[in-house]
């Protein structure tokens, strides 16, 4: 494991920008991305990096360069990816709900498509039949993930094509000629239980026969990353080692080679990153000792939304006597990022660094009550770099159209 970012360069980072302030550490990223290949050695296996986690185009710059391919969940981050760098041919477009003329774009581009509903499918086979080859998404009825908001596998979920539609699939291909090379599935997030992969990739190998032209299984992201200290992640090497069993097995009995892809999103860049805020606001109200920062909700909903722990820590005075604290945000909303929470003793002014913010953390911000998108920092082998600086009241404008006077 390499060492995460010291104090001393947090604080640094926290002084020359301001805080709030989104600091990531690439090194970690490159770490994780070579844990995954170092894992899969020797197999045909892709890690596409889930965009939708983060896509500053730094981070993403970093990404392409350490090797790793990308998947995209709309058409702009499409257009990021392009931007940053990524060859068409790197680029995975897994899209849900979206008008067929996105879907259409993407293809004009020439990446690869994951293609998540009957009604698309459809669209796509008459207009291509047999010419582009094709992804499906199919919901595998396997209920996992962290909590039921991150679940997508389950019979309630929207995603995926049903499995009580796959022979009106079957039809499209006989009939129409639809070429399907990857059959995929995306469970949920944070899946610690390996057996829900090779599960996952039980169903696909059933299901096959019935695709002749089938080179790819895709099981989505959803790698776990521990957030509690104590915690374990989802066990790569275990994973690694039950998906060779399961493909040489399936070769064994008369299959032919298939690779497999990932999506791996809070795996690559969770850990990279920290939230640093400053304390604006000691209360104590009752048996309670708030602590109220410089962020909110806007900027790290994951706590609110998911009922997610990050761990904290204060940065500038970390031997300080521990204390119980309720740490909370600035914003008009309960937005509380930790409760009874035991901290070193904390004082106006005080930097803290909320950790495991890397995914889902800048990427879900809002300019809810006003306030501006926190700026973003990037050390790479110890070079601090901003890559992006924080809105102004002229941004938040922009999109305004003036009164009339
Ligand atoms: N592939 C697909 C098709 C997905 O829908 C997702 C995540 C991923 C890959 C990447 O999953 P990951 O490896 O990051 O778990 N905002 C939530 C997580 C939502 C995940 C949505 N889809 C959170 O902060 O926990």
């Amino acid at each position: 494991m390499i060492p995460s970012l010291t104090n001393g360069q947090l604080l640094e980072a926290a002084r020359r920008f301001g805080t709030p302030l989104y600091v990531y550490q690439a090194d970690r990223i490159t770490h994780q991305f070579q844990t995954l290949q170092q894992a899969f050695s020797g197999q045909l296996v892709r890690f596409f990096y889930a965009a939708k986690a983060l896509t500053n185009l730094h981070i993403l710059d970093h990404i392409r360069r350490i090797g790793a391919d990308i998947d995209c969940s709309s058409i702009n981050e499409v257009k990021l990816a392009l931007q940053a760098g990524f060859n068409p041919t790197q680029i995975l477009y897994t899209s849900n709900s979206v008008a067929f003329e996105e879907i259409e774009e993407a293809r004009i581009l020439g990446v690869h498509l994951n293609i998540d509903s009957l009604s698309n499918l459809e669209k796509f086979a008459n207009a291509h039949p047999g010419n582009y080859p094709v992804g499906i998404r199919i919901r595998p009825d396997i209920m996992a993930g962290g909590n039921l908001q991150i679940s997508t596998g389950h019979d309630r979920s929207k995603f995926g094509i049903a499995l009580s539609d796959l022979p009106r699939v079957y039809q499209l291909v006989q009939e129409k000629k639809l070429w399907v090379r990857v059959l995929h599935i995306h469970t949920g997030s944070e899946i610690k239980d390996v057996d829900v992969f090779l599960k996952g990739l039980d169903l696909l190998l059933d299901l096959s026969a019935h695709f002749p032209q089938l080179e790819v299984i895709d099981l989505g992201g959803g790698f776990k990353v521990p957030y509690q200290e104590g915690e374990a992640g989802t066990d790569i090497p275990a994973l690694a080692k039950g998906i060779e069993k399961k493909l040489s097995d399936y070769k064994n009995s008369g299959g032919k080679d298939l690779s497999i892809w990932f999506e791996p999103g809070k795996y690559f860049v969770a850990e990279a990153g920290n939230l640093l805020c400053t304390v604006n606001v000691i209360k104590r109200s009752g048996a309670i000792e708030f602590v109220g920062v410089d962020s909110g909700l806007n900027q790290l909903i994951r706590p609110m939304f998911y009922e997610a722990y990050h761990a904290i820590e204060n940065i500038s005075n970390p031997v300080g006597a521990s204390q119980t604290y309720t740490v909370v945000g600035n914003i008009c909303e309960t937005d509380t990022f930790a409760e009874d929470r035991s901290l070193p003793q904390v004082r106006e002014g005080d930097v803290l660094a909320i950790r495991n913010a890397g995914a889902y953390g800048f990427e879900m911000a809002s300019s809810y009550n006003a306030r501006f998108l926190p700026a973003e920092v990037m050390f790479r082998g110890g070079e601090m770099q901003l890559i992006r600086r924080r809105q102004t009241m002229e941004d938040l404008l922009l999109t305004q159209l003036p009164l009339k006077s």
